[in-house]
């Protein structure tokens, strides 16, 4: 599945303090009709390959920094739930986790480390959403070893017991040609989702993630063209931070 997400309309700024400040383009009413459109349409595509393939454990990632993976998985998590669906997303980016930032949850609660390390049960550390109607497992503590916690039997047992719960399970993951972390928990899901960002992508870096991606045997379902220039009115429509670039090591 090949698949075009158009640019919210809204362009990245810089904070005070230089740093870029990162922003959640949610759909909501105020979104630009275009934005919302085509996560209806994404919506529809998973929900057809669903049906016929059962792919219910999903990872969204992307060949490098910055190209609007997190801002998509929460868009199709709340995509999803408007369709009924009932949809668990779990931030798999253990090096710079955002989606706690972008959904406004405290740093401190327990997430998905928690537990990894045998701390918690999922019951434990799950939010729900009501308004948005989905839940949320958030990183937990940043981890020293987070691509082997990843593979860890302990997170393939997590998302089969959870995977009886929940008609998605979406993994918000680090970019694949940095680090290996999407390709090692690409063994234990169903499918991947693929982020090309239309502003930062390289045909070598997209390249490069879809050979390490391949390399560990990653259903590649379908790739999403996030942020193509619509030239769409722009209204203020998400919940923003600053955030700073860093690099992932
Ligand atoms: N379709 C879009 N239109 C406009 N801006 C977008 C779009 N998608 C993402 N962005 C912006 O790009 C920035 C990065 O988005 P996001 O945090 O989702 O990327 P990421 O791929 O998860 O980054 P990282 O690799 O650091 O985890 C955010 O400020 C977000 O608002
Ligand atoms: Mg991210």
């Amino acid at each position: 599945m090949a698949f075009k997400l158009a640019g919210s309309g809204k362009k990245e700024k810089k904070s005070k303090t230089h740093s870029i400040v990162r922003k959640l383009q949610i759909i909501s009413k105020n979104a630009p009709f275009q934005y919302v459109e085509a996560y209806k349409t994404l919506r529809t595509n998973i929900n057809f390959m669903s049906a016929s393939n059962n792919y219910k454990k999903l990872i969204i990632t992307s060949s490098i920094p910055g190209e609007g993976k997190s801002n998509v998985a929460v868009n199709l998590c709340i995509s999803l739930a408007e369709n009924g669906k009932k949809v668990l997303l779990i931030d798999c980016d253990l090096r710079k986790p955002m989606l706690h930032k972008y959904l406004r949850i405290t740093r401190r609660t327990s997430g998905l480390t928690n537990i990894l390390s045998g701390e918690a049960n999922p019951a434990d550390v799950i939010i729900r959403f009501s308004d948005l109607n989905f839940d949320v497992i958030t990183a937990g503590v940043i981890p020293p070893n987070p691509a082997e916690l990843l593979g860890s039997a302990r997170m393939g047992s997590m998302l089969d017991s959870l995977a009886s719960q929940y008609d998605y399970i979406i993994m918000d993951t680090p970019p694949a040609s940095v680090v290996t972390d999407a390709a090692v928990l690409s063994a234990l899901a169903d499918g991947v989702l693929f982020v090309v960002s239309h502003a930062n992508a390289t045909i070598e870096s997209a390249q490069l993630a879809k050979k390490n991606l391949e390399a560990a045997n990653a259903n590649i379902i379908g790739a999403i063209l996030n942020g193509f220039d619509l030239k769409s009115t722009s209204r203020d429509s998400g919940y923003y931070y600053s955030y700073e670039y860093g690099y992932y090591k």
